[in-house]
């Protein structure tokens, strides 16, 4: 798959299943009087909310968004906009926003403050993915996969100029795939 475009293979699958289960070992022990809605941010998070919602070992429901930040100079102001929103009302409930990757923090933050505004009862993050700079700001992620370097990664779910996120695994891509 992809031959030859792989620079390398950064988190395997097994890797990946070990530690979401882990999670879900943790998310369910927390949740254990409360029925998590899961929010997807869409499209990176796919694979995470399909295996996670089958690691879990309490029922839960599922919701999914889809943001775009505006491009990168303007992301820095940390503009997002709504592609897709929830179906439903979340007032009252114990929402758990389920991100592939935190980078910059500004996607999630502006998702919080949206979120928290439709006063659910509770409102956590699971982050598969977490990058040096996303430290520095004040995003509370309550559930971290992997903490990564600061570089591009492809893979379950992440994506290059929308390839890549069928790969079964996280991994860099080599430099000349940048340039074609
Ligand atoms: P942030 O607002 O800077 O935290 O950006 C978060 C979003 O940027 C993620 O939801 C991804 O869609 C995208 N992103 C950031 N880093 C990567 C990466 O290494 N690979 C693929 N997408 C990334």
């Amino acid at each position: 798959m992809y031959d030859g475009d792989i620079d390398k293979i950064l988190i395997g699958a097994d890797e990946l299943a070990a530690r979401i289960h882990e999670l879900a070992d943790q998310i369910s022990a927390d949740y254990v009087d409360r029925e998590p809605l899961l929010v997807g941010v869409l499209k990176g998070a796919v694979m995470l909310m399909s295996d996670l919602a089958r690691a879990l070992s309490r029922p839960v429901t599922m919701e999914f968004m889809a943001v775009s930040s505006y491009g990168s100079a303007a992301s820095s102001s940390g503009i997002v906009r709504i592609l897709k929103d929830l179906d439903r009302d979340i007032s009252g409930q114990h929402v758990l926003v389920v991100e592939d990757i935190v980078d910059s923090g500004l996607t999630l933050s502006w998702l919080l403050k949206n979120l928290a505004a439709r006063q659910p009862a509770s409102l956590e993050v699971m982050a598969l993915l977490r990058k040096p700079d996303a430290v520095k700001v004040p995003v509370p992620v309550r559930y971290v996969g992997f903490d990564i370097p600061n570089e591009f990664v492809v893979g379950y779910g992440l994506d290059y100029a929308e390839r890549y996120r069928d790969l079964p695994y996280v991994a860099r891509l080599k430099p000349e795939v940048y340039t074609r």
